[in-house]
């Protein structure tokens, strides 16, 4: 029997990659916790309907994307492809509307989605995202536009382009659609097949189409922004404004649409450059989508959000310096100092430094090559004498000094050094 791999498109992380991720992770938590965010944590599954009612029928995470399956009963579930819905579920099934009037949530965890994999896209990828309830924008719009491009810098990621538009409200909407559709129709036959069958079901979507021909054609659409009524043009035009009095670099794209039928008036992408995500170089996308709350059974509420393709950014971040993980290296003489290394080790690690030990009970000559290669700035050795006179020897592993330090001084000598290391 062969060996048992992961599925296609789903990734383990380890090793050094792991401290990446969490470092990402932490700056999210700080740069959002600065906006007034609080995290929400949902279940990954979620009953199917749910997605077929927020991201829309005919859109293509929907019609080919989504790993659903029958429960043990006869309940059809669907692992989550993204995190707005399960965010407005709990948002109604919780009644949070009627405890906060404006609710900022944000959130990171896995995703689901049967693509094709590639560099930069697979089947189980992870979203840092947020959402806000109760605030009709634009200021609110642009803060979090903003919001984005400051936590991006804040994990080095600088060289971006941030692209917005408006999609209007549900007066524009079909007012543009017509246009689209009367624009496209004589075009049909020399669109891709998939597109002529969105020109019926869901003709926003061709402008998004990947194929050359295709793109030209959207190129030369009408644009939507020629159809905001002037309610929609003055949010528009105030998320704009804010954007400039915050310094916050963007460039309108009129074309710019996006793959869930959701929104409503403020659209945005961050595509990054650099870091070789090639085709897939949107790291985040989001927008306003006023009418979702209403539409799954709650009141009217507006609401804004985004997501980030956590593995995107990380190709995309800078590489820190390699940091060991641990400051000491405990190493017995022989097995009868196992006992003792040990107890040091947890006195060390009680005291807040990061310890390890090697307590198999092997050579000394295999324990310091595991000290060496651990990164461990110290080492310290055990020995039978060593227990007898309550001392150890430590060993500065970068510097090649060996000093005798009594037990009781152990720990104020080891935070010191390391202390002083880390100083310098
Ligand atoms: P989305 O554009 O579908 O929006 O996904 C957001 C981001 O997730 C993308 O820009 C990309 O970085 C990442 N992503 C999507 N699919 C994959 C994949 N297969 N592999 C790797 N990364 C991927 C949403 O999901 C919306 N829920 C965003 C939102 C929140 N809108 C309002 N609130």
């Amino acid at each position: 029997m062969g060996t048992l791999q992961a599925v296609k498109g789903m990734n383990d992380v380890l090793g050094e990659e792991t401290p990446r991720w969490q470092r990402l992770e932490a700056r999210f938590r700080e740069r959002t916790a600065l906006y007034g965010y609080e995290e929400v944590r949902t279940p990954i599954v979620e009953p199917t309907a749910l997605f077929l009612r927020s991201i829309g029928e005919t859109t293509d995470i929907v019609e080919k994307e989504m790993y659903t399956f029958a429960d043990k009963g006869d309940a059809t579930l669907t692992l989550r492809p993204e995190g707005t819905a399960s965010a407005v579920r709990a948002y109604l099934e919780h009644t949070v509307y009627a405890k906060q009037p404006v609710t900022k949530w944000t959130y990171t965890g896995a995703m689901f989605r049967r693509e094709r994999p590639a560099k930069g896209r697979y089947r189980q990828f992870h979203q840092a995202g947020a959402e806000v309830y109760g605030d009709p924008g634009p200021y609110v719009d642009a803060e979090m536009i903003d919001m984005i491009v400051a936590f991006l810098a804040d994990i080095g990621i600088r060289d971006i382009e941030v692209l917005v538009n408006s999609l209007g409200g549900p007066e524009t909407r079909p007012a543009y659609t017509t246009a689209l559709v009367a624009y496209l129709s004589p075009l049909r036959a020399s669109l891709c097949g998939d597109c002529q069958r969105r020109i019926d079901t869901n003709p926003l979507r061709v402008l998004d189409c990947k194929v050359e021909h295709d793109r030209a054609v959207a190129a030369q659409a009408p644009s939507v922004v020629e159809f905001l009524t002037p309610a929609d043009k003055e949010h528009f035009d105030n998320l704009q404004r804010t954007l400039d009095a915050l310094g916050t670099p963007y460039r309108v794209e009129p074309r710019l649409v996006r793959g869930l039928d959701y929104y409503t008036r403020t659209l945005f992408e961050v595509k990054g450059r650099g870091g070789g995500l090639g085709a897939q170089d949107t790291v985040c996308g989001g927008g306003r989508y006023d009418g979702l709350v209403e539409q799954l059974g709650g009141q009217s509420t507006p609401a804004i959000g985004f997501a980030m393709g956590i593995e995107r950014l990380l190709m995309m971040m800078e590489q820190p310096v390699a940091q060991p993980n641990i400051d000491v290296f405990i190493i017995a003489a022989s097995p009868a100092e196992l006992v003792e290394a040990t107890k040091i080790a947890r006195d060390l690690r009680q005291g807040g430094v990061r310890t390890d030990a090697d307590l198999r009970g092997q050579s000394m000559k295999s324990q310091m090559r595991r000290a060496d290669k651990s990164g461990a700035r110290l080492a310290l050795v055990v020995g039978s004498d060593e227990v007898t006179r309550s001392v150890v020897q430590l060993k500065d592993l970068i510097e090649k000094t060996q000093t005798e330090v009594p037990r009781a001084d152990l720990l104020p000598r080891v935070r010191a050094t390391l202390a002083l290391v880390e100083a310098k």
